[in-house]
């Protein structure tokens, strides 16, 4: 029996087109891909920006049918992916383009996955639930965030049960992603803000998460994330290096363009490298307080990220210290216990850079919700099973008490 793993993959969309005006190829990238009668799918805000209703009158004049669904909602519930579906049955499209921030993208995911396999969003929910290959989807992202373009998953939200529920399936991941960060030139402060520490808390997850040595005892068939691994370090790395470097930049300066392309390459990267190594305690206490409070996932993650960073650092001190360098943060002659605790006061200033609320109360969660919130963390085991340090129950309501 094995003590340590040996062996790592990585996966990422097949195909990555990135850089200013790449967003013209669409048309391009539908015919290579065979696909005569798509579905786009969005929301009203951003078919509505110039490049867009550019782009969407092209393909009106080289398709000879077209499909909108432009219901899209941000933290969006299934029953939005249930209308999106309902459009492209009516109309038999045979691909999918979704444009938009990652609540767009998921729908476009959940979508492409119904329409070719049947049934409904619930019946893909949780790991390997896909039987095969989706309808071709195309994803352009006009927030520099949540890395989905790239990912294997797609996150909605069960009203009924006040949850966010995932489906993750290497099938997920898009035929094409088509990363124009022109398209995310629009994008208002807080909409920066939030989706932009989002990409931050992916690339810090990734990259300090349990080493993928150390999986083992992990069923594969199970095993939704590898744990971090060199090639994730190094793009992991670097998402982080252009994070520290621009994220406030865009923030403050929206006609930024040369932050809103740094930001655009960190959010990418940090999507390749959490779809591999995975996003850990961060995203599992976020994901159970936004089923609550309904607050944006970037946020709540934001909010979180510094008191989960010190709460794992014991378990992963060298990799927060490199965190540490990776901001930018002096860490020259210091303890590695020290450099990376200066990559924690580091994220404490761009959360208040950004405007990043500070408090789980805040955010409208209740007092006596924590101990829910800690139980339904708990049990998100793919996200216990990459995290750097093993908490219990009671430490999740001790994190959840401190950041309240
Ligand atoms: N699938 C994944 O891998 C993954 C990873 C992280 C997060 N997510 C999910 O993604 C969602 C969050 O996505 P997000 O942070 O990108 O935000 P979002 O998609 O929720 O968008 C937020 C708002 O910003 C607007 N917006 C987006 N781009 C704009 C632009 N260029 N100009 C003007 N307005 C614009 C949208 O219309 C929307 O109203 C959550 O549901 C989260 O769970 C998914
Ligand atoms: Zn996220």
């Amino acid at each position: 029996m094995l003590t340590k793993n040996t062996v790592w993959q990585f996966s990422t969309a097949a195909n990555i087109r990135f850089g200013r005006g790449c967003s013209e190829m669409l048309s391009e990238e539908l015919k290579r891909l065979n696909i005569t009668q798509p579905l786009v799918v969005s929301d009203k805000t951003i078919l509505n920006l110039p490049p867009i209703a550019k782009l969407l009158q092209s393909l009106r004049s080289t398709f000879a049918s077209v499909h909108v669904f432009d219901g899209c909602i941000p933290e969006p519930p299934i029953e939005k992916a249930e209308a999106a579906i309902a459009i492209g049955k009516r109309s038999l499209v045979d691909g999918v383009v979704a444009i938009g921030g990652g609540s767009n993208l998921d729908i476009g995911k959940i979508a492409a996955t119904v329409l070719k396999h049947g049934g409904t969003p619930r019946d893909y929910f949780g790991f390997d639930a896909v039987p095969g290959p989706i309808l071709p989807l195309i994803a352009m992202p006009t927030t520099a965030g949540t890395g989905s373009e790239v990912s294997h998953s797609a996150v909605l939200t069960d009203i009924a049960s006040e949850t966010k529920v995932s489906t993750l399936s290497r099938w997920l991941r898009p035929s094409v992603a088509i990363v124009d960060p022109v398209l995310t030139d629009s994008c208002p402060p807080m909409v920066t803000a939030h989706s932009g520490i989002d990409a931050l808390v992916h690339a810090i997850e990734a990259v300090t998460n349990r080493n993928f040595s150390e999986m083992v005892g992990v069923d594969p068939q199970a095993k939704a994330y590898e744990g971090s691994y060199p090639l994730t370090q190094l793009i992991g790395g670097e998402a982080i290096r252009l994070a520290g470097r621009f994220l406030v930049r865009a923030f403050r300066l929206p006609g930024d363009t040369e932050a809103r392309d740094g930001m655009a390459l960190a959010a990418l990267l940090a999507g390749m490298a959490f779809s591999n190594s995975g996003v850990a305690l961060v995203h599992a206490l976020e994901y159970p307080i936004g089923g609550l409070t309904h607050c944006s996932h970037g946020e709540g993650n934001g909010l979180l990220l510094p008191h989960v960073m010190r709460f794992n650092l014991p378990e992963c001190t060298e990799s927060m210290a490199q965190v540490a360098e990776w901001l930018g943060c002096k860490t020259g002659g210091l303890s590695s216990r020290d450099a990376a605790e200066s990559a924690i006061v580091a994220v404490l200033e761009l959360q208040k850079a950004i405007g990043i609320q500070t408090r789980l109360s805040e955010l409208g969660l209740k007092k006596d919700q924590i101990p829910l919130v800690a139980e339904r963390a708990f049990q998100i085991k793919r996200l216990m099973d990459v995290n750097p340090r093993r908490p219990t129950e009671l430490d999740l309501v001790e994190i959840l008490e401190k950041a309240f």
